[in-house]
């Protein structure tokens, strides 16, 4: 089969369409033919050596997968060749960890495609156990965008933000894969929403995902704008996928008692933290990484739905990885763009 690989960690540059072998289906495993392949900005951190180093090489990354089953291992049930599948867009590689709760905090737990190998494939081999019917009806190229920002934004929006009906958030980078999605999590869940954006035409990717109010990076004032907002008294929760540029930011916009959310650092990991801000204003601050399977189940049945759609920027063909990922870098994507093998 094709696929776009990696030898050694690096810039774009360090990837190289070639053939590979096809996999075989193992016991308790199937294999998938891609149709499209979603990426992330982790898959740039993956590619620079930025989230793990003992990576076996060659390798092909990948995380959002959705296909169709091509081949089935033994002691495999419940699919059928040509069934239309999800792979979960994380799952623990131990398979002694697969039943641990909360699965996100199993100790292998990795975006898909860290470790083993991912979607940059025509086919990619996977645990049945974490491969998901699909069911959405979805264009499977549209599908693509969504599993691994879906569990993100149903664990920190839901779950960790505890967000419901009328609760006021303001959701970093809304025209972002992660950040369009929070925006339209917190919507279906009742919520009003406040984000900030960049360049100018991601103010319209931001509305069209349901943002009642859209601010400019470098123009508006945030911690002004939210207080003006919410009455002066700040934000319910704040969900920040930036990091270090607007962690002060952040934390005085949110208001006393409020709960801050990050998954995210594009701008950096490293601040500084003012504990007396912190433990006067009652703040909580909560970490989030992935989420669990019931949780995308949920963010998939409101996909169904239609409460919540997947924002495509643009496909590219398999062997264009490189042009993908200087796109990505760019800062211009709005929603998230895929690869077709
Ligand atoms: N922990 C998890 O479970 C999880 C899951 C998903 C994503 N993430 C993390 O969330 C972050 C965003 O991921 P993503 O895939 O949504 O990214 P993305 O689609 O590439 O969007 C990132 C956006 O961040 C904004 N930004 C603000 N300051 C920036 C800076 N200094 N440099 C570059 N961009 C800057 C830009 O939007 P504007 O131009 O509009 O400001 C940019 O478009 C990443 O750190 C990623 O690893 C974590």
């Amino acid at each position: 089969m094709k696929a776009t690989v990696i030898h050694d960690f690096g810039t774009p540059a360090a990837f190289s369409y070639e053939d590979v072998p096809t996999p075989e289906p193992a016991d308790g495993h199937v294999v998938v033919k891609v149709a499209a392949c979603g990426l992330n900005r982790y898959d740039l951190y993956l590619r620079m050596g930025g989230i793990k180093r003992d990576i076996k090489m060659p390798h092909v990354m990948g995380a959002d997968i959705t296909g169709n089953i091509a081949a089935i291992g033994d002691g495999v049930t419940g699919f059928s060749e040509g069934q239309r599948v999800i792979v979960a867009p994380g799952f623990p590689i131990d398979p002694k960890e697969w039943d641990y709760e909360p699965i996100n905090q199993a100790a292998s737990y990795c975006v898909t495609g860290t470790y083993l190998w991912g979607g940059y494939a025509e086919y990619t081999h996977v645990p049945a156990r974490f491969v998901i019917p699909d069911d959405t009806n979805l264009p499977q190229d549209q599908l693509a965008t969504a599993p691994l920002c879906l569990t993100t934004a149903m664990h920190a929006v839901k779950t960790l933000g505890e967000v419901g009906e009328r609760s006021k958030v303001f959701i970093q980078a809304g025209a972002s894969g992660s950040g369009s999605m929070c925006i339209q999590v917190a919507k279906a869940l009742g919520a009003e929403v406040m984000t900030i954006v960049g360049a100018e035409p991601k103010v319209e990717t931001a509305e069209s995902v349901g943002a009642d109010y859209v601010i400019r990076r470098g123009i508006d004032d945030q911690v002004q704008r939210v207080r003006d907002w919410t009455d002066g008294r700040g934000a319910d929760v704040v969900i920040d996928n930036v990091g270090s540029e607007v962690f002060q930011a952040n934390m005085e916009s949110l208001r006393v008692g409020g709960i801050f959310v990050n998954f995210g650092l594009v701008s950096g990991y490293r601040t500084e933290f003012n504990l007396k801000n912190f433990f006067f204003s009652h703040h909580i601050l909560k970490g989030s990484m992935m989420g669990t399977e019931a949780e995308l189940a949920e963010g998939l049945a409101l996909l169904k739905l239609g409460k919540i759609k997947p924002v495509l920027d643009r496909t590219f063909a398999l062997n264009d990885a490189a042009a993908v990922h200087e796109y990505i870098d760019s800062r211009a994507v709005r929603g998230n763009v895929v690869l077709i093998p």
